[in-house]
């Protein structure tokens, strides 16, 4: 992407459930940053998931795809909810997402997994295993188990059998351990690759390529781990880690792990990288839908994703950091939502936190211009 450019065309994708009520708080805080930093941002919205399935009868209609394509960068909220649980596979709105993955090419999916030093104590575990916590897991988005083929349900002789193919080529291995060696490269330089060699061939030529790779990266620390004790270690000493990287199946596990050790799965961003990191941007929570429509979601996740989407896709570091230090002066100013919500601090809906998000952003912005 042009380091010059300074208009950009977003792609918003607000779903279902509380996705249609966080996705336009993250927009005003995008708003706010374009204007602070005099930045150019078109927006065009569309139908993806639950609510495309009720307007077009499919999850991921073309034109949505189309529209993705052109755009910079996709912001979406989150998909599914219970009345579309009944459908067939292929068409529940969880392929809206995949379909925007693999139709993308997004193969590089970033879950940060940090601890906000007003929300450690919200942790299921100790409060000194998890405070400081700082870990981001790199999960290969468009292949493996997820993509294999063949796959589907058949009847062999009589009887059904279902299959799902956990495929790997050394490309798609060398071109995600690049990514992930970078990250690890500009943060604490450890990186830990996580299969199941003992097990796969598939993750044994993981390993294999993952090592090979890492001859590209000596200043970086490398290590292999099983998953399962992967899935241990992180429940044991989280913070040894700093980047983990991992096929599509095992990320999806572990990054719900990661998440919860944070105490804040409704504070969590994410990022789904192509090769030229175009992106798409969300929150790692789903579209909740008990507690949509009321006013009630944490707007964090998204506004955080928002942040990733400055950092990643248009190459706006300042207004990222920006956005970060405003979200964090909104939690040491003690405003929750009620999912993080703690005796002694103040309990406030989706609007209001948003509300307080644009003025500290405000309030830095003014206090770094002085
Ligand atoms: C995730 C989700 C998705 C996945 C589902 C909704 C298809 O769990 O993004 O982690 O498995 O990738
Ligand atoms: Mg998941």
């Amino acid at each position: 992407m042009n380091k010059e450019k300074s208009n950009y065309q977003i792609l918003l994708l607000p779903g279902d459930g509380i996705g249609v009520e966080v996705l336009p708080q993250a927009v005003r805080i995008i708003r706010a940053a374009t204007e602070f930093y005099d930045l150019d941002i078109e927006y065009s919205e569309a139908l993806v998931g639950g609510c495309a399935i009720d307007e077009y009868g499919e999850p991921l209609p073309t034109a949505t795809l189309e529209l993705a394509k052109v755009a910079d960068a996709v912001l979406l909220g989150a998909v599914g909810g219970p009345q579309w649980e009944s459908l067939p596979m292929q068409q529940r709105p969880e392929r809206g997402l995949l379909g925007l993955r693999s139709g993308l090419s997004l193969f590089a999916n970033l879950r940060p997994a940090m601890t906000f030093p007003a929300l450690a104590r919200s942790s299921s575990l100790k409060l000194d295993l998890v405070s400081g916590l700082d870990l981001l897991i790199i999960r290969e988005l468009t292949g493996g188990i997820y993509f294999g083929q063949p796959r589907g349900v058949k009847v062999n002789q009589g009887v059904r059998e279902g299959i799902n193919t956990y495929v790997y080529n050394e490309h798609e291995i060398s071109r995600i351990a690049r990514v992930a060696f970078d990250m690890a490269r500009k943060r604490r330089g450890r990186l830990c690759s996580v299969d199941k060699a003992n097990v796969l061939e598939v993750t044994q030529l993981w390993r294999d390529v993952v090592t090979e790779t890492h001859a590209e990266y000596p200043d970086v620390e490398l290590e292999h781990m099983y998953v399962d004790n992967a899935g241990m270690q992180l429940v044991r000493s989280p913070k040894q880690f700093d980047v983990i990287v991992t096929g599509n199946m095992f990320g999806d596990i572990l990054s719900d792990v990661a998440a919860m050790l944070t105490g804040s799965l409704g504070m969590l961003p994410s990022a789904s990288l192509d090769a030229n990191n175009k992106g798409m941007y969300e929150p790692v929570h789903g579209s909740a839908p008990d507690i949509a429509g009321k006013n009630l979601a944490n707007p964090l996740a998204t506004i955080l994703s928002a942040a990733m989407m400055f950092r990643y896709s248009l190459e706006q570091p300042a207004a990222a950091d920006l956005i970060e230090q405003a979200v964090q002066a909104t939690l040491d100013d003690g405003l929750r939502t009620a999912d993080i919500y703690t005796p002694g601090t103040t309990k406030v809906n989706t609007l209001t936190m948003a509300d307080n998000v644009l003025k500290n952003m405000s309030n830095i912005f003014q206090s770094g211009l002085r």
